[in-house]
């Protein structure tokens, strides 16, 4: 018998050298990582299985404290409680810190370690989809976490301008505060600027972090026809079909990056983070519905 199989037949079912990862969400059920991971575990026949959890906001230390008591080999954090755990960690890395986020902890020799994976993750995606970030103009859409961790990543990236456009003046205000050792590059502005014909004609990439029109209705006033043909289009966010943003761009027949090739590349960072082991993207892409046609 290989090694494949002999690893294949023990993971059929959880034994008692079976160790455990975990992902902290509220909700939780819709989350498309148990199912990525888990097919990454069984493909490398790691005895390993990968379980969502779903804490209560006052209870996200004991939660937290939790890793560490029950021997997990770690945990994904999603919204509403990545920037929530970091108090509760022994470390937390530079990128985690700069994007105020923690989505990745893991537990080593008994220090919780925690990470930020979907700042490498964007970049990631954009890179696999032919866009390199350095030299471009980009507008982000909307100033929540998400949004800090997109403007960390493209401004590391060597982005030439990061416009952020928001409802809230304020907040996004706030982020750009964040980046403030980079203020000629980030600047700031009302969602007029969706709408603003010259200035969208000079943008090259457009992403958005709001969740604007993902539960019903339409999404922002937005024209996507005025940006260049090759403008390129992410959305953070993924569902069933396109999400209200993605059609207005697919109308406009421009480049589509969705949220599952950031689910993907965050996925792949933190596999690594959990296994020591390189991630099987081909696997963990078929598992959550990216076909090799929409990674080529
Ligand atoms: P996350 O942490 O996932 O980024 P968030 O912090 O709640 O989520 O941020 C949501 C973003 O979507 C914010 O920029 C928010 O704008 P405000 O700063 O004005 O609140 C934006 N957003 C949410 N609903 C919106 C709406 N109906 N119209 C415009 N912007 C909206």
């Amino acid at each position: 018998m290989t090694k494949r199989a002999r690893a294949g037949k023990r993971i059929g079912g959880i034994e008692g050298t079976t160790r455990v990862v975990g992902i902290f969400g509220d909700p939780v059920d819709h989350s498309l990582s148990p199912r990525m991971h888990n097919a990454a575990f069984r493909a490398l026949g790691l005895d390993y299985v990968y379980v969502p959890f779903r804490p209560a906001k006052q209870t996200i230390g004991a939660a937290v404290e939790a890793i560490r008591a029950l021997g997990l080999i770690g945990v994904n954090v999603t919204v509403p409680f990545k920037g929530d755990v970091i108090p509760h960690l022994d470390h937390v890395s530079e990128t985690a810190r700069a994007a105020a986020s923690v989505n990745t902890i893991v537990d080593r020799n008994g220090k919780l370690f925690g990470d930020n994976t979907d700042v490498p993750g964007f970049s990631a995606a954009l890179a696999a989809a032919g866009f390199r970030a350095r030299g471009k103009r980009v507008l982000v859409i909307g100033a929540g976490g998400a949004a800090r961790g997109v403007v960390h990543a493209l401004l590391e990236g060597g982005a030439a301008e990061v416009v952020v456009s928001n409802r809230t003046r304020s907040h996004a205000a706030g982020l750009a505060n964040a980046f403030a050792t980079d203020a000629a590059r980030i600047r700031v502005v009302t969602l007029d600027a969706l709408v603003d014909t010259a200035f969208l004609a000079t943008r090259q990439l457009v992403v958005n972090s709001t969740s604007v029109g993902l539960h019903g209705g339409d999404f922002l006033e937005y024209a996507a026809r005025s940006t260049p043909p090759t403008c390129v289009h992410f959305d953070l966010a993924y569902r069933e079909g396109l999400t209200p943003f993605l059609k207005l761009a697919r109308a406009a027949r421009r480049p589509l990056i969705d949220g599952r090739h950031m689910l993907l590349h965050q996925g792949a960072v933190a596999f690594r983070l959990f296994t020591g082991k390189k991630p099987p993207i081909d696997v963990m892409a078929r598992a959550i519905g990216i076909s090799a046609k929409d990674r080529a």
